[in-house]
């Protein structure tokens, strides 16, 4: 238990960009922007309009993406039944695939299908779905993502309730010595990454709080230093 806390506290925290948050008008600058910066993965969110009330970007966009970034893709499925779909993502370029707990029958058969395709697996959950659903299929997952958010948008506020939430699941994650990586998506700034570090969360997804700012670089770059500082 433990050692894998130590290795955890000593693993890099990475700061994952999310391009909802991107111009589309101009997607090659913005995405030069995060190749040049400090930034870690790129976080690709994609909303069919049924698992969430939105609707983002599919295929040719994420081909598009992949053709310009030199970091990972990190990709975020906000649809049903994304088992339809793991290969083709894989095709475009994803690196990392999360689907949400809510949103598969059969789980377990997903996980082994995104790692078949190739990519790195993770489970995403919902702000209120129990970090306990995840203890029998933990150690399949690369990573797990907890919406600090309601998902479908950016620019949401941060909701609170994460913080116990990461505290719970990392518990989980060093009883079974796993190491696990943590994932926080929605509303991270600066002001709450250092306290969600604390709490045993290693991956940030910022979009607005870097995109809507002066100096998307800087903003980068502060975030990094924080949450490895
Ligand atoms: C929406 C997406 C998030 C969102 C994060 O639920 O999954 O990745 O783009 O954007 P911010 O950081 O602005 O909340
Ligand atoms: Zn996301």
């Amino acid at each position: 238990m433990l050692k894998s806390r130590i290795l955890q506290k000593m693993a890099h925290k990475l700061i994952a960009p999310s391009m909802l948050a991107a111009d589309f008008g101009n997607l090659q600058r913005d995405v030069e922007m995060v190749n040049n910066s400090d930034a870690d993965w790129f976080h690709i969110d994609v909303m069919d309009g049924h698992f969430v009330p939105n609707i983002s970007y599919g295929f040719p966009v994420i081909a598009a993406m992949k053709k310009h970034a030199t970091k990972p893709l990190d990709v975020h499925l906000m649809i049903e039944k994304p088992e339809r779909y793991i290969e083709e993502f894989a095709k475009v370029g994803a690196d990392i695939i999360t689907v949400h707990h809510e949103s598969t029958v059969h789980l377990h058969r997903t996980l082994r299908q995104i790692k078949d395709a190739g990519c790195k697996a993770g489970i995403v959950l919902n702000l209120t779905t129990p970090v306990s659903v995840l203890e029998d299929i933990l150690p399949e997952c690369y990573m797990i993502l907890l919406k600090s958010i309601n998902p479908g948008f950016g620019g949401q506020k941060f909701e609170d309730i994460t913080y116990n939430r990461v505290k719970k699941l990392r518990a989980m994650i060093d009883e079974q010595g796993l190491d696990t990586r943590i994932e926080i998506d929605g509303g991270v700034t600066d002001k709450n990454i250092k306290q969600l570090v604390d709490a045993g969360a290693d991956v940030f997804v910022a979009g607005s709080h870097v995109f809507k700012s002066d100096n998307q670089t800087d903003t980068i770059k502060r975030l990094r230093e924080i949450a490895n500082g």
